[in-house]
């Protein structure tokens, strides 16, 4: 197992914890799931569903279209994209049990046009040249080598089409992050270039600049209001304070100390997060 899949899977039975929360809660896992409830696990990334939402409304998805989604983790935004729009998901993720339990939460939510495939997305063998869009949040993080997996997601990406990132880089003060956090349990898992180097690696690999929007104050909002809550300090009116389940189901106790100090590098401008589209040009 790799050093980034054991830093998401510290153990085999993550779909079995969300089944028993679930079930203690009484709520029947077999017919009740739905997004508000799976939000707290199936958005991990900073600005939950809404960031997923603002993303999703920087291109026009057609019906029919062909998504390629890496670092899917627990299906969140496939599912997301799928209430609305008739089209077909490639979801490829490296790490084994969240792969286990998005297929799991589809199959009880009656969805079957979401195809997960348990891969690194470097060596993602998907079709040449037959993806419309490419989706990644806060996955590139974990990739040492973004050459490779940029050029194979171009290969995959028909010409013209869009990849919609949305990613944690590096901030303008380069002192060392604090660990851990829920990218990575040390320094190892975490890969952040700076603004330019992204910009950079996506040119290189045949990709055109279309947008990009530094959403690091929402983040940040966002980001105080959950350590807020994580603390006992609950929001009224949070859909994730209204679920049993949180990311404590995944990270263990960690995960208080992991949100505090993803807050504290956004306030210390260690790190940024941004949204951006990159569209494949017609001759790389
Ligand atoms: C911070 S989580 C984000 C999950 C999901 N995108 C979301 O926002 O809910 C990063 C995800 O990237 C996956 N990942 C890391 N390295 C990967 C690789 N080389 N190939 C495919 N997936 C990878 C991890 O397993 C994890 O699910």
């Amino acid at each position: 197992m790799s050093s980034i899949t054991q830093h998401y899977q510290p153990n085999e039975t993550l779909w079995q914890k969300i089944e028993d929360t679930l079930t203690q809660s009484d709520i029947d896992p077999d017919t009740q799931l739905n997004s508000n409830l799976l939000a707290p696990i199936d958005q991990l990334h900073i600005g939950g569903r809404q960031a997923t939402q603002a993303l999703l409304h920087q291109v026009d998805l057609k019906a029919g279209c062909h998504i390629l989604e890496i670092g899917s983790g627990l299906g969140g935004t496939a599912r997301l994209i799928t209430e609305t729009l008739p089209c077909h998901i490639t979801a490829i993720d490296i790490t084994p049990d969240f792969c286990e339990a998005h297929q799991a939460i589809n199959q009880r939510m009656s969805l079957n046009n979401i195809q997960v495939i348990c891969a690194d997305a470097c060596d993602a063998q998907v079709q040449t040249g037959s993806q419309d869009v490419i989706i990644s949040q806060h996955t590139l993080i974990n990739i040492p080598d973004k050459t490779t997996l940029l050029k194979t997601l171009a290969d995959s990406l028909k010409p013209g089409g869009s990849f919609l990132l949305h990613e944690v880089i590096a901030g303008s003060n380069k002192e060392p992050i604090k660990l851990p956090v829920p990218w990575a349990s040390d320094i190892s898992h975490s890969h952040l270039p700076d603004k330019d180097e992204l910009i950079a690696l996506f040119a290189s690999a045949g990709f055109r600049l279309e947008r990009f929007t530094d959403v690091t104050e929402t983040a940040l909002t966002w980001r105080k209001k959950h350590t807020q809550r994580e603390a006992g300090n609950n929001q009224q009116g949070s859909t994730q304070a209204a679920s049993p389940l949180n990311p404590g189901i995944i990270f263990g106790e960690r995960f208080l100390t992991m949100g505090k100090n993803v807050m504290a590098n956004l306030a210390d401008n260690k790190v940024s997060v941004v949204e951006a589209v990159f569209v494949r040009s017609e001759n790389p």
